[in-house]
This record gives structure tokens, sequence and C-alpha cells, in this order.
């Protein structure tokens, strides 16, 4: 990957792949975007328009920017048109099978030397890396959420990635003005083997009855540091998507820091997702929800 313009193919234009699409535009790549077909293709175009929009309104880029990030941005239903990329995120739902099967599709249709990566937060790149017909310029590359928020990105080495792999995506991680951080194939590769524990630590405090949620939130933002408090960003993550995180760590790593609370799968059993749903940990009217 060179410091040059270059095309970047984005595999899906949901909430990720949006704003992944976004950064790279930005940041001056071509961008084109796969989607299912034409009104998936609608809704990721209108929100890659909202996202931008956005983005000039918190300053920091200027209208003619966005306007060029916009030109630079095309969204497809057909693979082929992704012949010319140079780099490839996979941003698709988490599912193994789906992400498997179009990675290949894509690899057979890209040049032999583009990278291609996967922003999975759960399967074994090693495992999606076969995939495609060199595994060793395959690899994870890891964005948060909201992307445009967010300045890590992990760049995850499976068993079969190159060296040089890594330094190239590292690069374009840079070139987005965010920080890689290189990190090996394991469950929840490191912020979330950090992040998940935490979590549930913080779920068992408030099942016991440990302290109020609010002073449990409040304890960590003010005794920690930290902006947003363990309980408060549950209902963000959604508790579903933090079941599912927990359960699929667990499976690989049998290590009880990651075994799902009983209180999260009765929470999610009762529908109290979150934000999302009006209620999780807390309860949410419709302006703040
Ligand atoms: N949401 C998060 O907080 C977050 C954070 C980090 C990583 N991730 C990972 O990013 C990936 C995407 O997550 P998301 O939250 O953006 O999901 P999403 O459901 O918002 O978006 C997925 C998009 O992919 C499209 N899609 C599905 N199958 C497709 C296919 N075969 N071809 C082309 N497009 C297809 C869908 O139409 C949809 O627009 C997942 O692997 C997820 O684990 C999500």
């Amino acid at each position: 990957v060179s410091a040059e313009p270059q095309t970047v193919a984005v595999l899906g234009g949901g909430t990720m792949g949006s704003g992944i699409a976004q950064a790279s535009a930005l940041a001056g790549c071509d961008v084109a975007v796969l989607e299912l077909g034409d009104v998936q293709a609608d809704a990721a175009r209108v929100r890659i328009g909202r996202g931008l929009d956005a983005a000039r309104d918190r300053g920091g880029v200027d209208a003619s920017e966005v306007a060029g990030a916009r030109d630079r941005v095309r969204i497809t239903a057909d693979v082929n048109e992704l012949a010319d990329a140079r780099l490839v995120i996979e941003a698709i739902v988490e599912q193994f099978e789906p992400k498997f099967q179009l990675l290949g599709r894509v690899d057979a249709v890209v040049s032999p030397d583009c990278l291609i990566t996967t922003n999975t937060s759960a399967h074994p790149i090693t495992e999606l890396a076969l995939a495609v017909r060199d595994p060793g310029r395959f690899a994870g590359l890891h964005f948060f959420n909201p992307v445009h928020a967010m300045m890590v990105v992990e760049v995850v080495a499976a068993e079969q990635t190159r060296a040089g792999t890594v330094d190239a995506l590292s690069r374009f991680v840079e070139r987005l003005g965010k920080q890689p951080i290189p990190t090996k194939d394991r469950p929840g590769f490191l912020v979330n083997r950090l992040l998940v524990p935490y979590l549930n630590q913080a779920l068992k405090a408030y099942d016991d009855g440990i302290a109020t949620r609010e002073d449990i939130d409040l304890a960590v933002q003010l005794g920690l540091g930290y902006p947003v408090g363990p309980l408060a960003l549950l209902d963000r993550i959604g508790l579903d998507v933090h079941l599912d995180a927990t359960r699929t760590a667990y499976d690989q790593l049998r290590d009880e820091h990651f075994a799902p609370p009983p209180v999260l799968a009765r929470l999610v059993a009762a529908g109290h997702l979150g934000r999302k749903a009006g209620r999780g940990l807390y309860e949410y009217d419709e302006e703040s929800g």
C-alpha cells in the first residue's frame, strides 16, 4: 500500500462498512462499496452521505473535502467492479460462511498482490485466511464503532500473515489518521480481550447489588477516569451483542472471566437489549434513546 491515492474495496456498507468507506474517502482513496442489491446499496449511499455531512458539521473537514470524498465513493452490487482494488476490507454480517464465500469470490477478481482483510470481531482470522489464494496477504483490520470517533484499529496477524502485510496495513491505518495496534490472532484480539471480562464483572457487581447501576457507572468514571461507565456502555453496545461476544470468546478460551453472567442472558431474554430497545440496564425515552 503506497502513499498514493488508491482503490479500497469495502464489502458491506452497514454500520462499520459505511464508516470505513467514509474514513478511506476522506483520506483520499477511491472507494468501492459492495452491497447485496439495489435496496441495500441505496441505504448504504444514504448512510455514507449522512456520515460525510456529519463530518463536515463537526468541523475539521471543509465542504470541498467532503464533496471530494463523496465523489470518490461508488457503490455496487457487482463483485467484478472491485477488480482494481489494492486493498479489500470485509465488513458484512458476522457469520463465517457468508464471509468465507464472499472473500473467495472477491479474491478471484482482484490482482494477486491486493491485500485482503476482514473487520470481524469474533471469527479466527487464520481460518478466514483460507478463503484466499495467498493467505500471506490476508489479515484482520479491526475498526471500532463509531469509526470516525475511534482512533485505534487492530491489525491482526493470522498464523499465515506475512510481516510485510502487517506493515502495509499499519501504514494505511496511519493514513486514515488512526493508530494501528498490531496483535496476534487470539479470541477478542487485544481490546475485547480486556473489555469483555470487565463488562462481565460490572454485570455481576450489579446483579449482586454491590451498588446501584448509577453508582457503578459513576465509580468507574470518577475512579478510573473512563469516559462512560460499564453499564451505560453495555446499553450502547447492545446486551445481545455482548452476550454473543462473551459466549464466543468463552467457547474458544474456556476462561471463566468470559463465561456469560446469568443476569446477561436473563436481560436479553426479557428483550432488555439496551438503547436500541428503549431499555437495557437503564430505561430510555425516545429522545435520549
Ligand atoms: N457494529 C460494531 O460495533 C462492530 C465493531 C467492530 C467490528 N464489527 C464487525 O463488522 C462487521 C459488520 O458489522 P456491522 O455492524 O457493520 O453490520 P451491519 O449489519 O450494520 O452491516 C452489514 C452490511 O453488509 C451487507 N451484506 C451482508 N451480506 C453481504 C454480502 N454477501 N455482500 C455484500 N454485502 C453484504 C448488509 O446488507 C449490511 O449493509 C461484522 O463482522 C462485525 O462483527 C462490528
